[in-house]
């Protein structure tokens, strides 16, 4: 059986854009991070209570889990919390390649535990759930989560689990105002009803929603997320002025407002942060509350932009 509840803060902070090589223009987010503006992030992250720290070896190859390990490096175990991926097309050809991947992960994390482990993406759910048991058992993964599933692959993976008293704890799916598949889906209801905590990934659509790109700043040229948002910016423009003019008044910024709408929506947003900033940024989120009627407006804007950003690794969620 899980040992106890699985108990997170408001906001999780994401590390794929630290899989990146630090050079701008290479890579997914074409950042420049290096390693000592990363433990400057932990510090101020860990100091304002954000202690979840999500990865995955899928992101930069294993290189995130091994900077977020060096960034964490000195603070004890218990002060944080990890949470990272079994990704099925990445699986080696062992006997039990999700085994093998926890402890890959596990090395370059330098630890001997995962706090939140996930089903990366449902390629084969009755395949790739059940290893998932014996590593409950063991006390190497603490609690299980699944991302990119519907709601029928949510339903199989817990009753797998179920059968052997563990259950899927937490949901992990992109969500943003410009991409509500898993609402429309019924997802976010299912897990309200099932006690499951929904965590939505690419809140700020990769800086899309920031209001810090435009079409007169883009985002970094070469990189990946540049090629998929770069073309749509012009279409964002009415959203993020009218996100910013909200803020305004808060004292916030488009990004605080895209995070507090994710909170107000009843989710724990994942936020990809790459500088300290960024913290103060979701602490400010933490402390301002929006009403119905602007979460209504800013989704009504939303839909008018007409733009669909789901990525190349995910399947449309439907409802049943
Ligand atoms: N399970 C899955 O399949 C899946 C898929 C995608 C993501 N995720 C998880 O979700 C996390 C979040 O997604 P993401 O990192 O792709 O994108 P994101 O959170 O939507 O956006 C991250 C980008 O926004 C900017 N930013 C971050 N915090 C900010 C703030 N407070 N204020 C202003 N700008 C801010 C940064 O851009 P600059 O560096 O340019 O400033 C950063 O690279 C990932 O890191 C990962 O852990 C999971």
């Amino acid at each position: 059986m899980t040992s106890r509840a699985l108990t997170v803060p408001a906001v999780a902070l994401g590390t794929w854009a630290w899989g990146d090589s630090g050079e701008a223009g290479d890579g997914y987010f074409g950042s420049r991070l290096s390693d000592s503006g990363l433990r400057e992030v932990v510090e101020r992250a860990q100091a304002n209570g954000f202690t979840l720290w999500d990865t995955a070896v899928a992101y930069g190859m294993g290189r995130s889990e091994s900077v977020l390990a060096q960034a964490l490096s000195g603070r004890h175990r218990s002060e944080y919390q990890l949470s990272t991926k079994f990704t099925p097309q990445l699986a080696g050809d062992g006997d039990d390649p999700v085994a093998d991947m926890l402890e890959q992960s596990l090395d370059r994390l330098r630890t001997d535990c995962v706090d939140l482990f996930w089903i990366h993406n449902p390629a084969d759910v009755a395949r790739w759930t059940p290893p998932l048991i014996p590593l409950l058992e063991s006390g190497r993964i603490k609690h299980v989560g699944v991302s990119n599933h519907n709601l029928e692959e949510i339903a199989l993976a817990d009753r797998i689990l179920g059968e052997a008293g563990f259950r899927v704890e937490a949901v992990q799916n992109h969500y943003s105002l410009l991409y509500r598949g898993s609402e429309r889906a019924g997802i976010l209801d299912h897990c309200r009803e099932h006690g499951v905590r929904f965590f939505s990934y690419m809140v700020l659509e990769q800086g899309a929603l920031t209001g810090r790109y435009s079409p007169a700043n883009p985002l970094p040229e070469g990189s990946s997320r540049a090629a998929v948002y770069n073309g749509v910016l012009p279409r964002l423009t009415a959203l993020t002025d009218r996100m910013e003019v909200i803020g305004k008044d808060r004292g916030v910024s488009a990004a605080e407002v895209a995070v507090a709408w994710a909170v107000a929506k009843g989710t724990t947003p994942i936020i990809g942060v790459t500088k300290a900033a960024h913290v103060d940024g979701v602490v400010r989120a933490r402390g301002i509350e929006l009403a119905d009627e602007e979460i209504a407006e800013l989704e009504a804007l939303a839909d008018a932009t007409d733009v669909d950003t789901r990525g190349w690794w995910e399947q449309e969620m439907m409802r049943r």
